[in-house]
């Protein structure tokens, strides 16, 4: 199953409603939500009161991709709006057993990031207890920036594992995911695609963007 999960950090925050809506309608299968703090990443963008916005504004289910210092304090914040999904950094935790288990227990599927300099070895026994796991294909930070094809032996491992062990589990990439990456990164094994810039700033608008992005990865698949 291929789902593609728009990234709000391309919309036009002054128009959020209208552009979420379009999305909506347009096919989105997650709303991706990029929490950034200005201390994991040096930017800010938007907290669990904007994402709640989001969320009274559509049906789809949100996925939540906390880039922050301190994600189990964001963890209490963002679970009263019942996400789909709770992204974490392995990068930002000693241990993210803890923090797994909490999401869990909110009745939230729990993901796992890394970043690009980050191998996904540590996540590979976490499997088990994870619903998502997030292969970054950019530096976590920013849109708008170019898709690392050299992530993908990472897709691959995780694919593999994934398979093998049987589990129910999205691959997630994120960052620089458009028309003329998203079928590498389906075909290295990833089958949920974060995707900002492509989808929000496409010429032939929102509904056409999606669409053609789960056309390739299917195809690709
Ligand atoms: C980057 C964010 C991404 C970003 C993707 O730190 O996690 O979700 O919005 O944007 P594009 O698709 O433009 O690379
Ligand atoms: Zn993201």
């Amino acid at each position: 199953m291929i789902r593609i999960a728009p990234s709000i950090l391309a919309a036009d925050f002054g128009h959020l409603a209208r552009d979420i809506a379009v999305a909506d309608s347009g096919g989105a299968d997650l709303m991706h939500c990029d929490v950034m703090d200005g201390a994991f990443v040096p930017a800010i963008s938007y907290g669990h009161d904007i994402t709640a916005a989001v969320g009274r504004n559509t049906s789809v289910p949100l996925d939540v991709h906390l880039m922050t210092i301190n994600p189990s304090a964001q963890v209490d914040l963002f679970a009263p709006i019942k996400p789909a999904v709770i992204t974490f950094h392995l990068e930002a935790v000693d241990d993210p057993r803890p923090l797994i288990r909490k999401i869990s227990e909110f009745g939230i599927l729990a993901g796992l990031s890394v970043k690009p300099g980050t191998p996904v070895e540590p996540l590979l026994e976490l499997l088990p207890d994870l619903g998502l796991v997030l292969v970054m294909t950019v530096e976590p930070g920013a849109g708008g920036q170019s898709f690392m094809e050299d992530m993908m032996t990472k897709v691959q491992t995780l694919a593999a594992a994934i398979r093998a062990g049987g589990h129910d589990i999205m691959l997630q990439v994120d960052g620089g995911i458009s028309a003329a990456t998203i079928a590498i990164a389906a075909a290295a094994g990833s089958d949920t695609f974060v995707a900002g810039t492509a989808v929000f700033r496409h010429p032939e608008g929102v509904p056409h963007a999606i669409s053609e992005l789960r056309d390739l990865a299917t195809a690709a698949q």
